[in-house]
């Protein structure tokens, strides 16, 4: 109910502690399936200081959008590209519907079709539904990687792009991107790279030895790619990074806004008013950590993987879907319900609605968190 007088902002205060007492906070080391992570203490700085600048009106806040251009310059460098076009949005969401989006308006299909795994994230169903283009959905291998021959076989004359993903939101599989790319290529298609959650990743890992496969611009075929900051780039949600190739797919998706204070600027995200704060933090984060730092960040994160996926192996009943390619261990149980609820009983995040639990080495996840979360485990499955 609407409020008829005003409480004193002590009272609102307590009020919402008590309503959110219940909610888990990564700090705690419980939220174990989750790809957000705290926010690190220089992006809250940002936020506070940044907190009314609207990019949906850049006219008014011309520093702020030019710091943001700065942060899509950087991590188009990070993906391989001298120069991309892009903004920095609420999520990897946007970012999907937004790449969808200039492939169907570039295309010029009369009953678009966009071919992509069947692991793909559900963003692509909104995008479907929002942009009237048909999913068409290629078989998975073995490995949970997209079957390319299968992909290729989707193929028609009202294909407007194609998908791969460079982390999957259930496994953490990175498809064959040069694949997709060589056959993007031979068949004049756009590709698109779901890079959500791989994104801040793989640059990083592949630095430090792990074997991974391109994925990224300095494939020819690539034309977009979503990198979201507010996964393991450890910015405050909402952040979330789409960047393209060239100017003419941001071209394709821009509406003019003529009556902005500012002044007529030319939108192409799917939000108008948008947070500057999260950009400036984007920019913030880049500039504090630089490589070496994310770098640091996802050694950690990768070590922790493989050694909770050694520990996994190692309890009887339980096995791992596949070896781990990121950072995100899943494995499967025998009474995987049941085992989930204790689970979850007991104060974990986590959850099993994919046929297997999901854990994610973010930033806030230690190895004491695991440990006791597999001494759960045992437990449960000793019951
Ligand atoms: C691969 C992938 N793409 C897109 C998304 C959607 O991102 P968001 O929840 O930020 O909209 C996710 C989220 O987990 C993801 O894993």
């Amino acid at each position: 109910m609407f409020p008829d007088e005003g409480m004193e902002e002590e009272a609102v205060l307590d009020e919402l502690r008590k309503k959110t007492s219940r909610d888990l906070t990564f700090n705690s080391g419980k939220i174990l399936g989750s790809m957000c992570t705290y926010p690190h203490p220089l992006a809250r700085r940002v936020l506070s200081e940044y907190l009314d600048r609207n990019l949906g009106d850049p006219g008014l806040h011309v520093g702020s959008q030019a710091v943001e251009m700065e942060a899509v310059g950087m991590l188009s460098n990070l993906l391989g590209l001298d120069k991309g076009y892009g903004n920095i949005v609420s999520g990897g969401t946007e970012a999907n519907i937004l790449a969808v989006r200039a492939f169907r308006n570039l295309a010029n299909a009369e009953k678009p079709e966009l071919i992509l795994p069947e692991s793909a994230h559900f963003s692509f169903l909104k995008a479907s539904e929002m942009l009237g283009v048909k999913l068409v959905w290629a078989k998975l291998k073995e490995d949970y990687s997209v079957d390319v021959g299968d992909v290729e076989s989707k193929i028609t004359e009202n294909t407007i792009g194609i998908v791969g993903i460079a982390g999957t939101t259930g496994l953490g599989v990175v498809d064959d991107i040069p694949a997709l790319s060589d056959i993007a290529l031979d068949y004049g298609l756009p590709l698109h790279v779901d890079a959500a959650f791989g994104g801040f990743v793989i640059p990083f890992a592949r630095s430090l030895g792990y074997e991974l496969p391109d994925f990224d611009f300095r494939l020819r075929g690539v034309r977009s790619i979503t990198i979201d900051p507010h996964k393991m780039g450890m910015v405050p949600i909402p952040a979330g990074g789409i960047i393209f190739r060239e100017k003419k797919f941001i071209e394709a998706i821009s509406v003019p806004a003529p009556y902005l204070a500012g002044g007529k600027v030319w939108q192409a995200t799917i939000t108008g008013t948008r947070p500057g704060a999260n950009a400036l933090a984007v920019w913030a984060m880049m500039k504090h950590l630089g490589f070496s730092g994310y770098r640091e960040v996802v050694r950690r994160a990768m070590e922790l993987s493989r050694w909770f996926a050694g520990e996994i192996r190692r309890i009887p009943g339980v096995y791992l879907i596949r070896e781990p390619m990121l950072n995100i261990v899943s494995f499967g149980t025998r009474n995987l319900e049941k085992v989930e609820e204790e689970l979850k009983r007991r104060g974990w995040g986590i959850s099993a609605h994919r046929g297997y639990i999901r854990v994610v080495m973010m930033p806030h996840v230690r190895r004491e968190h695991l440990e006791e979360f597999l001494n759960d485990l045992k437990d449960v499955l000793t019951r």
